[in-house]
């Protein structure tokens, strides 16, 4: 991964960029893990680190660090697709490469900043300059202000090169949803002081991002990755695609209703969210079959010889599968209808959801797309998995689903006690809290979180040397 920027097998400059981005997001990556597991000792030792570090800090840091490198490894993964998919150099390359610096100079700034300046009143100064306090998106506004201008050069490069390049149907859709992605973080971005309404615009960003435009997003990179790993039929994947940005809209923006049961929003969202929302997995369990599907077939073809270009790659795209069924789909809709959600809403099984949703849906097959990145820069013919990316893999997907199956026991407790037998409040709460199950539950949330820690460790190890060694064998 940290192969010589002049010294490669790189085909465009922009291919290069990509790899920058990914350089970035795995070093993110590590620091959200770090802080996970902070955020989970406090959850047992409360005392731990208190006033140092605490747990708003460390929770904070945690999920805002998830995102960005999800977006940084997103960015890089277009950066790397786009000569490949448009057949010309990236448009506005040096544009391109002032604007990653600039963001990342800015990431930094954020970060040192939230965790140098942890408590104190909250004003107009610091919504400019410390913390806007939206969850996931928390960057000051000046940073706001910042990660626009750098997202319209992105978007002006990728854009560019594709209408001067070749337009093929996954370049289509990526230009077409790059845009709405892009336009719903202004929705986040201004103050209301009423927090219905504020609640009510910031998940425009956080669902609309996540169960909309990334879902697309991802199928897009899974349509790129299974033609350049399986050789997969271009009409047949841009076929599926196009069937699933429909599904996916479809379902997902009334889906939105799902997150305006409890906020004040008016009454007719209980069943818009529930109906829409219920129809949500419908989509992904179709990428689901279709991706499964699609290798089975391209597999046959190719007789007895099995060719998978690129192992873990090709592995981290099958977690991407089931993980995206089971963490959003399953895990999704088991919280989604009034009726359930009623009990189950911000306890520990919403955290279930979002652990393997985020990791099965997006996680996993960034990372995949990070050693498509490796093959690339070596100009290795066929990537095979090593012992190292075998241990990161099966560590880290055990791990997050051990994390996951813990978290939904503590909000199964949650439910029973807190909410169904105490009647929900403040008492509720801490004597749930205290109980055994809820500590046992959390203990091995802990466990499993070193594990995916151990996993993460054999990660960057991997991605450090696989290339290297692949490409001497060669
Ligand atoms: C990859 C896609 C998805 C990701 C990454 C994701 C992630 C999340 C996260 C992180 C939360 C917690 C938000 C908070 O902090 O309040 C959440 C909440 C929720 N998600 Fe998802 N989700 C996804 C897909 C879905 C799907 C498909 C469904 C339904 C079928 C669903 C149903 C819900 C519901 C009902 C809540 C609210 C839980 C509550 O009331 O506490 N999600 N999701
Ligand atoms: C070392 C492993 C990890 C540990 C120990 C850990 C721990 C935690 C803790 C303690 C919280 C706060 C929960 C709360 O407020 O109740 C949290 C939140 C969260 N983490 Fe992790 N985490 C880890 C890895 C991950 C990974 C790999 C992902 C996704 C790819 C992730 C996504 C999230 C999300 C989305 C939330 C917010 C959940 C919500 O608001 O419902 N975490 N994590
Ligand atoms: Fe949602």
């Amino acid at each position: 991964m940290l192969i010589s920027m002049k010294n490669n097998h790189f085909k465009s400059e922009g291919e290069k960029l990509g790899m920058m981005y990914f350089r970035v997001a795995i070093v993110l990556f590590g620091a959200q893990l770090l802080m996970g597991l902070i955020a989970a000792i406090q959850f047992l030792y409360p005392g731990f680190l208190f006033e140092v570090f605490d747990f708003s800090v460390a929770r904070m840091v945690h999920i805002n660090a998830l995102v960005v490198w999800l977006l940084y490894a997103m960015l890089g993964s277009v950066y790397l697709m786009l000569t490949d998919e448009t057949g010309i150099e990236v448009v506005g390359i040096a544009l391109g490469k002032l604007a990653f610096w600039v963001l990342t100079a800015a990431v930094t700034v954020v970060v040192l900043v939230y965790i140098f300046i942890q408590i104190g009143s909250g004003s107009e100064t610091t919504i400019w300059l410390i913390n806007e306090g939206r969850e996931y998106i928390e960057a000051p506004r000046w940073a706001d202000i910042g990660i626009v201008v750098v997202v319209l050069i992105f978007y002006y490069n990728v854009f560019a090169t594709y209408m001067k390049g070749r337009k093929t149907g996954i370049m289509t859709v990526m230009v077409a949803n790059l845009l709405a992605l892009a336009g719903l973080y202004l929705a986040g971005m201004f103050f209301t002081d009423n927090i219905s309404v504020d609640q009510y615009w910031w998940w425009w960003v956080i669902h609309l991002w996540v169960e909309a435009t990334w879902e697309v997003f991802v199928g897009t990179l899974a349509a790129y990755a299974l033609i350049k790993l399986i050789d997969a039929k271009r009409e047949i994947v841009e076929m599926w695609l196009w069937i699933e940005v429909l599904m996916l809209f479809g379902s997902g923006i009334l889906g939105l209703g799902h997150h305006y049961f409890w906020i004040g929003t008016p009454e007719y969202w209980w069943e818009i969210g529930a109906l829409f929302s219920a129809l949500e997995p419908v989509p992904l369990v179709a990428m689901f079959v279709h991706v499964i599907y699609d290798w089975g077939k391209e597999q046959g073809a190719h007789g007895d010889k099995p060719v998978i270009k690129n192992g873990p790659a090709m592995a981290w795209i099958t977690v991407n599968a089931f993980g995206n069924f089971l963490g959003a789909g399953i895990w999704g809709f088991f919280h989604t209808l009034p009726q359930v959600n009623i009990y189950t809403h911000g306890t520990q099984f919403t955290a279930a959801h979002g652990h393997l949703a985020f990791f099965g849906a997006y996680a996993s097959v960034l990372i995949g797309m990070m050693y498509i990145g490796i093959q690339k820069a070596y100009g290795i013919e066929r990537l095979k998995a090593t012992f190292n990316s075998k241990m990161a893999i099966f560590l880290i997907t055990f791990g997050v689903i051990g994390m996951t199956v813990a978290l939904t026991i503590a909000g199964y407790e949650q439910v029973l006690v807190e909410r169904a037998e105490l009647g929900g409040g403040w008492d509720a709460y801490f004597t749930a809290q205290n109980l055994p199950w809820m500590l046992q539950a959390q203990a091995w949330r802990l466990i499993m979180g070193v594990v995916t820690f151990i996993g993460f460790i054999y990660l960057v190890i991997d991605l450090l040397t696989i290339g290297k060694k692949q490409a001497q064998n060669q």
